[in-house]
């Protein structure tokens, strides 16, 4: 059972803690069934005099014993139950309090406190899982000191790990129980706590700081797979090295140390000198993992990392300042990417993810404010919001200040609060006061939801030899906020000559445009440019340095000439996806109307000219000839979606762009082979990225040469990426060689989760009829679970997100299929379940069929008995019209 604590919870009602607690010694000794937590706390006034009674936050727990300050409380002077610890009395001093409670590690299912991972026990605290370990404030801005000892069987947890510095270890004696004590000596919040024991394998290596201490780097997994955490263990050390290069920040303890698990909620969690992550965002070696995994790899072990700084010593006053610490570590652990990789090709991924996860939540019922105002249940904020607009918030910071400005704004931030609990307004504030600036409005990126769109209409006036650039934004209504107040949005502006070189930008009425941006502050704003010599084109937006919808009368013309020549790689990217987009959403209701899809020979050859064009990095080409998903075509459309239309569109236009080039497909796939070893570069990860694209849209047109070329590159590949993509194109056609190819596949790898979860993924995102009853015997399949929130998320969730056709079947199947699995999931992993049904959040977009069926589902979930307040609260907002 939750905490019945008194639900929604308000921004506005903050007030600062009654008590404070100074030291947390815990004394963990590890029982399967029955686990012993003794916490011994100090805790004092905070401020003058603290009001009775003290209480405390528990969830599910037993209490043992408890004392206060070294005597035994009389049962007439607390009262506890397994949600909370009330202490009618207590003193008006600094005090003790020993409690003993016993909690049962093995029937936790939700996977928040202390949990087990197969034979592995670990924690997770985050945000507010300490409560189910021990009775305590738990609550971030709470910051106490923690010594944690820890017993187990040395046969069952030879390993005990905790936050901190080993201080102390050894044998119990007389028995075959053995102990570690850790210390930690830097004050923490609760969910900062971890600890973890059991039958570990580790690859070490050490690190000397920028100041000259010896760091001591370890990585923890299950014995046999220490070979597959070399690239973990090389990317963190890229990633210390990097943020003392690019922000100043050092590590603080003598050790660091990661433990991969394989029953893990989210992606990885970044408790103090104690990193503890899914195993599928360490484990890699060429033959299991893709290009993408090592990415994925790279990018969470530095966002953890970085977390030391962005959330450790500097954290959250409260849960709604959660983008305080993710935006900004999300913005840093991109920034890393974009160094270690390629600058143009990270942002467009980051952009396409933004798209795909961020705009669709801002564009439903499930808006919120990049920092919340109210929330019902604090897991259901871990959102694309808070985190990837999060992190553009940040760099529209950088944007508008300036490189130095920003880096002076992060220095004094660090400084100015270190140690302590801050919030969103005092991270700001650091920024204002280097600066100079007024970030009154900007504020607003913090407070109202919805993407902004602006429309911008440019005309030329060759005999005046100006241009003028008209500019208005509006931003639509989200639940709770029907009106907004105009945002401040920095647009990198360029004007495009014939030669394809920038125009120098330069305002009539004599304002100075700095570093080539334009900032819009008001509902509309015009700007004339002053001796333009012939007629440009804009290029705005630019890096995407706002996040926003843009439209513009920018003719087809001029995006084919964008895609050829601008300067700024993201926009030549940008203004082929821009054509993209107008023609399936054009051809979709076509198609929606019984009428002929129509080609554009513009497109297909400024794609073709991308192809052939010898400058650009491959993995940028693969990323210009990857056309707009279904659910990014489904947004743009916005009403009345009809997803087999959606569908039939993209695929249409797969089609005639494998017909139209297949030649120079070919040809590229050909030339693209590589001879050496596999290296997870990211030129090499380019390279196979483009080669793999290519295939894919020659199978896409139907060239039988392509089957078979995919069916031998499936055998012949030395890397799992390279066999991976050829699988996932025979898997889109309905050829014979899929089902041997898929039969190879998993009884090459059955024994290897990891893999079976490409396998399963494979599976549920065919898009045919049949796809639905695969997927449901899948989940009676041996290598499926519903107790690994991989194998869930791998299948099911794969069906629900990237299987927009099949999900969004007609008779409605789909949207059953998940209900039944929602129903049947949160009784024993409520997180996993509120994730699940937030698939179905946007069926007011669908057309009145769908959406019929689609709201039926929400209300079955919405009258079962006794939900949890994860799926509860998600489901009253998908459900609620404001
Ligand atoms: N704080 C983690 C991260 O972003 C995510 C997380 C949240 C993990 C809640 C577990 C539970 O790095
Ligand atoms: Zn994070």
């Amino acid at each position: 059972m939750r905490t019945e604590e008194a639900r929604p919870v308000r921004l506005e009602d903050y007030r600062p803690p009654d008590w404070l607690v100074e030291t947390a010694e815990l004394d963990v000794s590890l029982h399967p069934a029955a686990s012993r937590v003794r916490a011994a706390i100090t805790l004092r006034p905070n401020g003058n005099g603290a009001p009775a009674p003290l209480v405390l936050d528990g969830e599910a727990l037993n209490l043992v014993s408890l004392k206060l300050d070294g005597v035994a409380l009389p049962p007439d002077q607390f009262v506890a139950t397994p949600n909370r610890l009330t202490i009618t009395q207590p003193p008006q001093r600094r005090f003790r309090l020993d409690i003993e409670t016993v909690i049962d590690p093995s029937a936790n299912t939700q996977l928040s406190g202390l949990y087990r991972s197969g034979a592995i026990y670990c924690t997770q605290c985050e945000a507010e899982g300490f409560r189910r370990i021990t009775y305590f404030p738990d609550r971030p801005d709470v910051m106490a000191v923690y010594t944690t000892r820890i017993e187990a069987e040395k046969g069952e947890a030879p390993v005990l790990l905790a936050n901190g510095n080993l201080v102390a270890s050894g044998n119990v004696p007389g028995t075959t129980r053995h102990f570690a004590v850790w210390h930690d000596p830097f004050p923490k919040p609760s969910y900062l706590f971890a600890l973890v024991g059991g039958e570990l394998a580790c690859v070490e290596d050490r690190l000397r700081t920028m100041s000259g201490c010896e760091v001591t780097l370890r990585i923890y997994v299950e014995p046999g797979k220490e070979q597959r955490c070399l690239y973990a263990m090389d990317s963190l050390k890229r990633a210390m090295r990097w943020d003392e290069a690019a922000f100043g920040r050092e590590y603080d303890l003598d050790i660091f140390m990661i433990v991969a698990v394989s029953n893990f909620n989210m992606g990885a969690m970044e408790n103090k000198g104690l990193n503890i992550f899914n195993d599928k965002y360490i484990l890699a070696s060429p033959e299991t993992a893709t290009d993408n995994d090592f990415e994925r790899i790279e990018a969470i072990v530095a966002h953890e990392y970085f977390h030391n700084w962005t959330g450790n010593r500097i954290t959250c006053r409260d849960w709604f300042q959660l983008c305080l610490k993710e935006g900004l570590t999300v913005f840093r652990d991109e920034e890393f990417s974009a160094d270690q990789r390629s600058r143009a090709v990270e942002r467009i991924g980051d952009v396409r993810g933004l798209r795909t996860h961020q705009f669709v939540e801002d564009a439903g019922p499930l808006a919120h404010p990049v920092r919340p105002a109210v929330y019902r249940e604090i897991n259901n904020f871990y959102t694309a919001t808070v985190y990837e607009k999060g992190a553009e918030v940040v760099r529209m910071l950088k944007v508008l200040l300036g490189p130095e400005n920003f880096r002076k704004g992060m220095d004094l931030y660090f400084i100015r609060h270190d140690g302590q609990a801050a919030t969103v307004e005092q991270f700001v504030q650091c920024f204002a006061d280097v600066a100079s600036a007024d970030l009154t409005q900007f504020m607003l990126w913090y407070s109202q939801a919805g993407t902004p769109e602006v429309v911008a209409t440019g005309s030329y006036d060759a005999a005046a030899k100006t241009y003028r650039l008209d500019l208005a934004q509006t931003i639509p209504a989200t639940p709770g906020q029907p009106s907004k107040a105009p945002m401040v949005i920095p647009l990198a502006v360029g004007l495009v000559g014939r030669d394809g070189r920038d125009l120098p930008l330069k305002l009539v009425n004599g304002r100075t445009i700095e570093h080539g941006v334009v900032t819009l502050t008001k509902p509309a704003e015009s700007l004339l440019f002053a001796d333009v010599h012939e007629p440009p084109v804009a290029s705005l937006n630019r890096g995407f340095s706002a996040p926003i919808k843009l439209s513009t009368n920018l003719s087809s013309d001029d995006l084919r000439f964008l895609a050829a020549h601008d300067a700024d790689a993201f926009n030549r990217w940008e203004a082929l996806q821009t054509l993209a987009t107008r023609l399936l959403v054009d051809n979709t209701a076509a198609l929606r109307a019984n009428g002929a899809a129509r080609e554009d020979r513009g497109l297909l050859d400024a794609l073709g000219a991308t192809l052939n064009d010898g400058q650009l990095e491959p993995a940028f080409v693969a990323l210009a000839l990857t056309i707009p998903g279904e659910a990014d075509i489904a947004r743009e459309i916005g009403r009345d979606v009809d997803p087999d239309a959606v569908f039939a569109a993209r695929t249409a236009l797969r089609a005639a762009l494998g017909k139209h080039l297949a030649a120079p497909l070919f040809d590229h796939y050909h030339r693209l082979t590589e001879s050496g070893p596999y290296r997870p570069d990211a030129a090499g990860a380019g390279r196979r990225a483009l080669r793999n694209t290519c295939l894919d849209l020659l199978a896409a047109a139907g060239r039988p040469e392509a089957v078979s070329i995919a069916a031998r590159q499936y055998q012949a590949a030395d890397n799992m990426t390279d066999r991976m993509a050829a699988l996932s194109t025979l898997s889109l056609c309905d050829v014979p060689q899929r089902a041997a190819a898929l039969e190879d596949f998993y009884s090459r790898y059955a024994d290897d989760p990891l893999i079976v979860d490409k396998w399963l993924t494979l599976q549920a995102t065919i898009p045919e009829p049949a796809t639905l009853d695969r997927v449901k015997a899948l989940t009676e399949h041996r290598a499926f679970s519903f107790a690994n929130p991989n194998r869930v998320r791998s299948l099911i969730h794969a069906f629900a997100l990237a299987n927009q056709k099949e999900f969004n079947r007609a008779d409605g199947r789909g949207y059953d299929f998940i209900v039944d699995t929602v129903l049947a999931l949160d009784p024993k992993n409520p997180q996993l379940a509120a994730r699940l049904v937030s698939a179905l959040r946007n069926w007011r977009m669908l057309e009145p069929m769908r959406r019929g069926r689609a709201e039926a589902a929400l209300q079955r979930v919405a009258a079962a008995p006794s939900l949890s307040p994860d799926v509860d609260d998600i489901v009253q907002r998908a459900l609620t019209q404001d």
